[in-house]
């Protein structure tokens, strides 16, 4: 994934600024509501070396970016710019690769191994290291009254995706509890130019907006992850081997997976999913306790993955979280030729090269496919509600399509629905409720949390 952020008044910014639209068929879209127009993006010209690109803001246009027939999608992960290679050791990792590459096809392989032969590792090590989440969330509630989500989700997160994927407990070698923070000061050298980190604007669009951060700098703190990595991933290389990677190659990719996608990504969602949970209130907490518990009892206590399948509730909940604020909002795609594509009722030209840029939020809580869909409703994908999952676009691509090596929807998918469902049952079986404060953050919300309440049935 990645996880870029602009800000509602950059959105305004662009839909004011694009008065002048592009349809070729329809005169309407040249005014205020056009869903497709073309606009400028950040960052700067230093950084980007061309800003143009054609936004696309409505649930039928999105999807042309998922279609690798009509788009490319090689070395626009983040955007309109991309991070220099040598904050990955040199190498243009999977995340940049159009599927056209030989490499693409290769290194995804490489995680669908890695997720296949230690699927059996997921529900045990989620447990522990979830267990210690809540721990010391609890431990910090009655110290101070208020406990960081993010902080604790971050250790839990990193150690469980350590434990899990590659068999060892960080604590126990020499990065520590080092992991969350080394990776955190890497992922702003790579995507500096296009966040907001909360200083005043002109100061972030002098700086971190329009020059790169001299990728030097963060050299030693991604050495110590690399090394974690490659001490702890002897079987996975020798994997990477067979299929024809060096083993070089393949750990700054297993690197780049596990810390920018899978823990980058875990940051965001979890957050996201206590945040609509914080503010959905009681009753729902109820709900899902009450299901989640039952179902639980009635498999002897063990939570697997067919006892998660009978959770119409905390399955839909999980779906409602991606789809109301998707995690990597932004998405992006370069016409491989000329083009024509729908919104909901025009038609606009694109060229070939033009850089196509989707808001997934829009597309996502676009009105004329969602009934309510600024709420976040928590049954929306209940029973005949499944239907709606061709819609929920949060993979780079529909819920209801998978992962292959010829396209580029995320490797991790049923992966991320699986943890973000286990973190919703460790959380109702140990409570009955929770309460949360939420302020932003340069990568989704900051969630305090402010009340546990123990489970009472
Ligand atoms: C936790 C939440 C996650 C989110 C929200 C997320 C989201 C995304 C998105 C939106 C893309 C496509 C980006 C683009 O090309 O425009 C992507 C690609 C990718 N994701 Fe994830 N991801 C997550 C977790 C994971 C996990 C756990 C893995 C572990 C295998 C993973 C591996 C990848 C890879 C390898 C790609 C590139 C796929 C390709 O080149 O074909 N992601 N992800």
């Amino acid at each position: 994934m990645g996880f870029l952020l602009l800000a509602p008044s950059k959105i305004a910014w662009i839909i004011s600024i694009t008065k002048a639209g592009t349809s070729i068929s329809n005169p309407k879209s040249k005014k205020y509501r056009s869903t497709v127009f073309r606009a400028n993006m950040p960052p700067g010209p230093f950084i980007a070396p061309n800003p143009q690109v054609v936004v696309l803001l409505d649930g039928k246009s999105f999807p042309v970016l998922f279609d690798v027939t009509k788009v490319e999608k090689k070395d626009l992960f983040t955007g309109t710019f991309m991070p220099s290679t040598e904050l990955t050791g040199g190498y243009r990792v999977l995340s940049y690769l159009d599927p056209s590459e030989p490499n693409h096809a290769k290194l995804k392989q490489l995680m669908f191994y890695l997720l296949k032969t230690r699927r059996d590792h997921v529900i045990p090590e989620f447990n522990a290291s979830y267990t210690e989440l809540f721990t010391s969330l609890e431990k910090n509630l009655a110290l101070r009254g208020k406990a960081s989500f993010g902080d604790a989700n971050d250790q839990a997160a990193f150690n469980f995706l350590a434990r899990c994927w590659f068999g060892a407990d960080p604590a126990e070698t020499t990065l520590g509890l080092d992991g969350p923070g080394l990776v955190s000061k890497w992922v702003l050298f790579n995507l500096g130019p296009v966040l907001k980190l909360g200083l005043p604007k002109y100061l972030e669009d002098l700086t971190i907006h329009t020059f790169r951060l001299p990728p030097l700098l963060i050299k030693k703190s991604y050495q110590r992850l690399y090394d974690f990595f490659y001490a702890s991933s002897g079987l996975l290389l020798d994997e990477a081997e067979n299929l024809g990677i060096s083993r070089e190659e393949a750990c700054h990719n297993l690197l780049f997976t596990t810390c920018f996608n899978s823990f980058g990504g875990m940051r965001i969602v979890f957050t996201n999913m206590m945040k609509w949970l914080g503010r959905a209130g009681t009753k729902l907490h109820a709900r899902l306790a009450e299901e989640v518990r039952s179902e639980v009892r009635s498999n002897g206590g063990s939570i697997t993955m067919r006892g998660m399948e009978q959770m119409p509730l905390m399955k839909s909940v999980v779906y409602e979280a991606l789809r109301i604020e998707p995690p990597v909002s932004l998405q992006y795609g370069k016409a491989k030729r000329d083009l024509i594509i729908e919104s909901h009722d025009a038609a606009f030209e694109v060229k070939e090269g033009e850089m196509l840029f989707g808001f997934q939020p829009f597309a996502t809580k676009d009105p004329k496919i969602f009934t309510q869909a600024e709420e976040f409703v928590a049954d929306r994908f209940v029973g005949e509600g499944e239907k709606l999952l061709k819609h929920v676009l949060w993979s780079n691509g529909p819920e209801t399509e998978k992962p292959t090596l010829e396209n580029k929807q995320c490797a991790g998918k049923d992966f991320v629905v699986l943890v973000s469902r286990l973190f919703l049952v460790e959380l109702f079986l140990r409570y009955d409720s929770f309460e949360v404060e939420v302020a932003s953050s340069p990568l989704g919300a900051a969630v305090t949390v402010t009340s546990l309440k123990r489970a009472s049935f």
